[in-house]
């Protein structure tokens, strides 16, 4: 019998959930949605997952993708989340406020799981990074199909800035940057990821990879770039695919 599993993305504004079929990937019914509360302190962020969780009507085992460096279920980060989260156990916090057990990962290395075991990235070999683009931006680094957690390459610096203010989405919409001028910014970022790294594929995931088909042809860089295959619901389909590891 298919198993389904309740994968979470929490996000700077949006907190996602839906049940997903972890044989497949394959998202189960409704993707439901609550704002994230502001501040985004634990106790409120908490309180807007419980929230998430009744609504969904959920009860068994939760994955949970997270804006920020995640070990061992503790957030070392906190860029665009507010700080009181740094130190703070994420597992045992949402754990107690929905009585369900809840892992939690950093929420690109959730998307990357995603589509290394159904999407793009499926069966592929060598060097394979995916990039999340939001708010911030994120990074999950694979080797042989093998994630290497919290890399946060968003936060690379590229003339001076950090990469994440310079060519994320969040920039690309309050800079009002055409496709052709952020894509241009984010191809310098792609090329200074493939001198430090050399990646046999890069993936482009978060909110802008649906719209792959506006600047995809304006990207410059030597390795093949594709979207995600699961657009939007990587994170949380990979995030349900963590609970169960
Ligand atoms: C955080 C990362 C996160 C990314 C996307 C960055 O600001 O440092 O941990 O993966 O945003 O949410």
């Amino acid at each position: 019998m298919a198993q389904h599993i309740l994968g979470v993305d929490v996000g700077g504004s949006g907190i996602k959930g839906a049940l997903v079929d972890i044989e497949t990937g394959a998202i189960v019914g409704n993707r439901v949605r609550v704002d994230t509360p502001a501040p985004a302190s634990p106790s409120s962020i908490a309180e807007a997952f419980k929230g998430l969780i009744k609504k969904i009507g959920y009860q068994g085992p939760i994955g949970c993708g997270f804006p920020a460096i995640v070990q061992h279920g503790v957030a070392k980060s906190a860029a665009n989340i507010d700080k009181s989260w740094i130190g703070h156990n994420i597992e045992q916090e949402f754990s107690a406020a929905c009585g369900n057990p809840v892992k939690a990962l950093n929420d690109a290395d959730a998307a990357g799981l995603a589509e290394l075991t159904f999407g793009e990235g499926k069966n592929q070999e060598g060097v394979v990074l995916l990039i999340t683009i939001g708010t911030g931006l994120g990074t999950a680094q694979f080797v042989d199909g093998t994630l290497v957690p919290n890399t946060e390459f968003g936060h690379l610096y590229l003339h001076g800035r950090i990469a994440e203010h310079y060519c994320s989405n969040r920039i690309r919409e309050e800079e009002k940057l055409g496709w052709e001028e952020w894509a241009n910014r984010f191809s310098e970022y792609l090329r200074h990821l493939e001198r430090l790294l050399t990646p046999d594929l890069f993936i482009l995931g978060g909110g802008v990879s649906k719209e792959f088909s506006d600047f995809g042809h304006l990207l410059k860089v030597n390795t093949p770039v594709r979207p995600a295959k699961l657009r939007n619901n990587a994170g949380i389909v990979g995030a349900a695919v963590y609970a169960v590891r």
